[in-house]
């Protein structure tokens, strides 16, 4: 199959057709690339699970064009969380709330929830609008690797598999959604992103609980028992950037090609290492993390990135790259 990239309204309206008739394209959000499929056709949300290799039991996000939308795909939501709509919403943060019957098992994986998304970027929020259904899909890359932010990253893994990306430039966010659960009595954070735990407790002042992340078998958000965000080399978490130059010099003395990736404020002190910058901020750097992540394993055989920090958005930031790093530390 070939895989066209196209742009503008010409790609808008040629990859709903396909969403419609029963296909399946990749589009871009704010967050990261997603391949998208009919979420009310159960043939199409396995075909996004076979064109990203991707376990059945691992559940699909619902995204929609406009927040009204919501009580389209939820039965009994808790009225208390709207605060969390018009704060956060469209944006980065995906609920997870009591499903309706008519959203397949496919999607939620038999769970009687389902994740729920309205994603801000403009040209998502025109192919959603376009579709005209719930968009059932997961980040564009092959099942472990990692997430895409551009176009071209999504090609590489989806190249002969799917007939089109719709190409919105790269996202502007650059991490996945915030995923939260409120079903139950306290709101949980299953996945950590850019809108923190923190921005959620000061909406809904009350308190919000984290989710270890450790491995469960059955884990409440069940993507997180899964490898993820892999680069094709070794990585490793350096815990500081003394320890990020020690680490390079041992790799390269071993034969090893490394890279490191660092804030903009301290590619100063790396000597001649190789880096790759990942900006100034957090909001730069989540921006930038994957499209390192990739570039890295292109130009080097060992990643080693300094420790971003443990607060706000690089504690969201860090949570990827630890997994990238397979929790291997220096
Ligand atoms: O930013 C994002 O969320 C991107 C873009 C494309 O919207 N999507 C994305 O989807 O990251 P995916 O499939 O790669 O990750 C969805 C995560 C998985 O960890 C999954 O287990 C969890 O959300 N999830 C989905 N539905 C759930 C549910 N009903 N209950 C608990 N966790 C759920
Ligand atoms: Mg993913």
């Amino acid at each position: 199959m070939e895989t066209k990239i196209l742009s503008g309204q010409e790609a808008i309206k040629l990859g709903a057709e396909i969403v419609r008739a029963g296909g399946v394209v990749a589009f871009p959000t704010e967050t990261v690339y997603g391949l998208a499929a009919n979420a009310y056709n159960p043939d199409a949300v396995r075909a996004v699970f076979a064109a990203k290799g991707r376990p059945m039991d691992n559940p699909l996000i619902v995204h929609l064009a406009d927040k009204k939308l919501i009580h389209t795909v939820t039965s009994g939501f808790d009225e208390k969380y709207n605060a969390l709509i018009n704060a956060f919403m469209p944006g980065p943060l995906t609920l997870v709330v009591p499903r309706k019957d008519s959203i397949p098992d496919e999607v939620t994986a038999g769970l009687d929830t389902v994740g729920v998304r309205v994603p801000s970027d403009p040209v998502c929020s025109a192919f959603l609008a376009a579709c005209g259904v719930p968009v059932a899909a997961p980040s564009a890359n092959l099942s472990t690797r990692i997430s895409p932010t551009s176009a071209r990253h999504v090609y590489e893994d989806m190249k002969g598999r799917i007939p089109l990306i719709i190409d919105g430039g790269e996202s502007i966010v650059g991490i996945e959604s915030t995923v939260l659960d409120i079903t139950g009595e306290t709101p949980v954070v299953l996945r950590p992103g850019a809108v923190t735990a923190e921005m959620i407790a000061s909406v809904l002042g009350g308190d919000v609980k984290l989710h270890s992340g450790k491995v469960l078998a059955a884990a409440p958000a069940p993507g997180m028992k899964y490898k993820h965000y892999a680069p094709s080399c070794e990585c490793v978490v350096a815990n500081d950037i003394a320890s990020a130059v020690e680490c390079y010099v041992k790799e390269q003395k071993a034969g090893k090609t490394p890279v490191i990736l660092c804030r903009g404020e301290h590619t100063g002190e790396l000597g001649g290492c190789r880096f790759i910058d990942l900006g100034r901020g957090d909001a730069e750097v989540c921006r930038n993390i994957y499209s390192a992540l990739h570039k890295g394993e292109k130009i080097a055989d060992f990643i080693i990135c300094e420790d971003l920090g443990a607060q706000g958005v690089a504690a969201s930031v860090m949570n990827r790259v630890n997994k990238a790093a397979g929790g291997k530390r220096v």
